[in-house]
């Protein structure tokens, strides 16, 4: 099996999954001719494992189905074996704090449009995460900018076509920020790659579960413990004048979980998420309950 030019160890760390078994993590082992290389053409998933254990494995199992068929994708083997393989190959890592990519592509086929008469392709890695990093970005939070939401219409899809995610997000940083946020029509969507919400006179607002937004596994979570917790919930549309005005604003997602915006271009915002009352700590201190429980 030929190596791909990659050094350092960073490759190597972890294991990877492809074409029916476990292979070296910075082996060459995926023919050219991948839907997924070529075309984008396939779905994923970023799962997070703490202590071993992978998080919130059936809310991530549900969306991975809910984009197969919205594509036209058949599911290369049941979730339930897809279930069991995110957890051999965690344990096969023997990593605590990790991510876990899980990718679905279309198959290995000659390059034409048309869908191949082929089974789809499954890809996993196991890699390390250094939560101190998100730690950091947890506590002293994130300075985004707006961005137009250029994206196509069915952003529910957690499709591999990501070029208008990684052009915002390396946008941001070349212009000095941590991350960009979408707005279309007027309206704050998400941002690169988590959802948003803010707080406004004790009212959680974020953007309803349309095409527009991923559905996220975090935001899920976050809206389950606020019902619970008798916290006003309101699945709607802000405007950046909104988010700019706002008590909390803050993104969600599985790897940096709840992560405070304080800044937006410039101007700071949502000064009350440092109270230790405040909707964010609230969330973060239940996502760490969540995390002990596993
Ligand atoms: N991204 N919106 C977008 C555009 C995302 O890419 C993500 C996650 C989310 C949050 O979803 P969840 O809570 O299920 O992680 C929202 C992952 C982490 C990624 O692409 O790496």
């Amino acid at each position: 099996m030929s190596k791909l030019q990659m050094e350092g160890s960073e490759w190597r760390e972890g294991v990877a999954y492809a074409r029916g078994q476990f292979v070296d993590p910075g082996a060459a082992v995926i023919p050219i001719e991948d839907r997924a290389h070529q075309f984008g053409d396939g779905i994923y998933e970023v799962i997070r494992v703490f202590e071993g254990r992978p998080l919130l494995l059936d809310d991530h199992m549900e969306r991975y189905e809910i984009s197969a068929r919205a594509i036209k994708l058949p599911l290369d083997r049941s979730l339930d074996e897809l279930r069991q393989l995110v957890v051999d190959a965690v344990a096969r890592s023997q990593l605590k704090d990790a991510q876990v990519y899980v990718q679905l592509s279309r198959g290995l086929a000659r390059r034409e449009h048309a869908f191949p008469a082929v089974p789809s392709h499954l890809s996993l890695t196991v890699r390390p995460l250094n939560d101190a990093d998100f730690y950091r970005v947890r506590e002293h939070g994130n300075r985004v900018m707006f961005t137009e939401d250029v994206r196509w219409r069915y952003c529910y899809i957690k499709s591999l076509n990501l070029l208008p995610n990684v052009m915002a997000k390396q946008a941001a940083l070349d212009a000095g920020y941590d991350d960009a946020v979408f707005v279309r029509d007027g309206y704050v969507t998400e941002c690169s790659s988590s959802n948003i919400a803010i707080v406004k006179d004790g009212v959680f607002y974020t953007h309803p579960a349309t095409e527009r937004v991923l559905h996220g596994v975090t935001r899920r979570f976050a809206l389950a413990y606020l019902k619970d917790a008798g916290i006003p919930v309101k699945e709607e549309a802000f405007t950046p004048d909104d988010l700019l005005h706002a008590d909390e604003v803050f993104t969600l997602n599985t790897i940096a979980e709840f992560s405070p915006v304080v800044e937006v271009e410039g101007r700071k915002v949502g000064v009350r998420i440092a109270q230790s009352d405040s909707v964010l700590r609230r969330l973060q201190a239940a996502y760490q309950t969540l995390v002990k429980g596993l």
